[in-house]
């Protein structure tokens, strides 16, 4: 059993442009090193007994990037998956994808789909990946979809509450995350996890994504431990 403070963990990983910029490096491999530094922290959290991480990887305002980038971006999710899923599943990590599948490229799509039902009775770290994700988008998804039951007369307009609300979010039966932590040091949430995050500690850090430490991870969860969460009481 884990003694950590908390279950989950949320994560707006920014800042690896800057950092292969810092280095006179191509800037799209700044990417690459976002993902080696995900990979440690995806071992580190195992390692230590978190149960839910979840990162932001693509935005669905990161279509906006130059078209060379997205298909840099994509390629990456796809080898990544391709390299690294045995070795998750080895770890009994439960992988799933956050966000709009509709608009995923097809072999994409079915690839994330094949990883989430074949890594879906794991039982160590879930690990949630939001891929075309944006709370705006996926609260509209989610009133639509509701709206349709209750057209449909699954449900009573009166019977909606948060928690059936929440049910309808991708996040579905996922906590909310206690601390989101976003790195690179700007101080906005970006579409990300607004409903699940209304309580969440922010930890902000302008230590770039690829040099992001497990030993960093360490301290955020050791500020979240001191810190007085009061969910609006006194
Ligand atoms: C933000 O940095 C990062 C992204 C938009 C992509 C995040 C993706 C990874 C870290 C790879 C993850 C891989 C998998 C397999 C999930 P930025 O480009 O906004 O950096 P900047 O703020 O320096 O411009």
């Amino acid at each position: 059993m884990s003694t950590l403070p908390l279950r989950h963990v949320a994560i707006i990983m920014d800042g690896n442009r800057r950092w292969a910029d810092q280095r006179k490096l191509p800037r799209l491999s700044g990417h690459k090193e976002g993902v080696k530094s995900l990979k440690r922290l995806v071992q580190h959290a195992g390692a230590i007994g978190l149960e839910y991480l979840t990162v932001y990887a693509f935005s669905s305002e990161n279509w906006q990037r130059s078209k060379e980038e997205v298909r840099y971006l994509f390629e990456l999710f796809s080898n990544v998956l391709r390299d690294e899923f045995t070795e998750l599943a080895d770890n009994k990590v439960r992988l799933r994808f956050l966000g709009d599948m509709s608009t995923i490229p097809a072999r994409l799509r079915k690839s994330f789909e094949r990883s989430m039902e074949d890594s879906k009775n794991n039982t160590g770290l879930n690990l949630q990946v939001a891929i075309n994700y944006g709370s705006r988008l996926e609260i509209t998804q989610a009133a639509k979809r509701l709206a349709l039951d209750v057209v449909a007369g699954k449900l009573n307009a009166n019977e909606i509450t948060e928690d059936l609300f929440a049910n309808y979010l991708f996040t579905e039966d996922i906590p909310d995350p206690e601390m989101m932590i976003r790195t690179g040091g700007e101080m906005r949430l970006s579409n990300y996890l607004l409903w699940q995050a209304a309580y969440s500690e922010l930890y902000i850090t302008p230590i770039l994504w690829p040099d992001f430490a497990p030993h960093n991870f360490d301290e955020a969860v050791e500020e979240y431990a001191h810190r007085n969460r009061r969910f609006g009481a006194d």
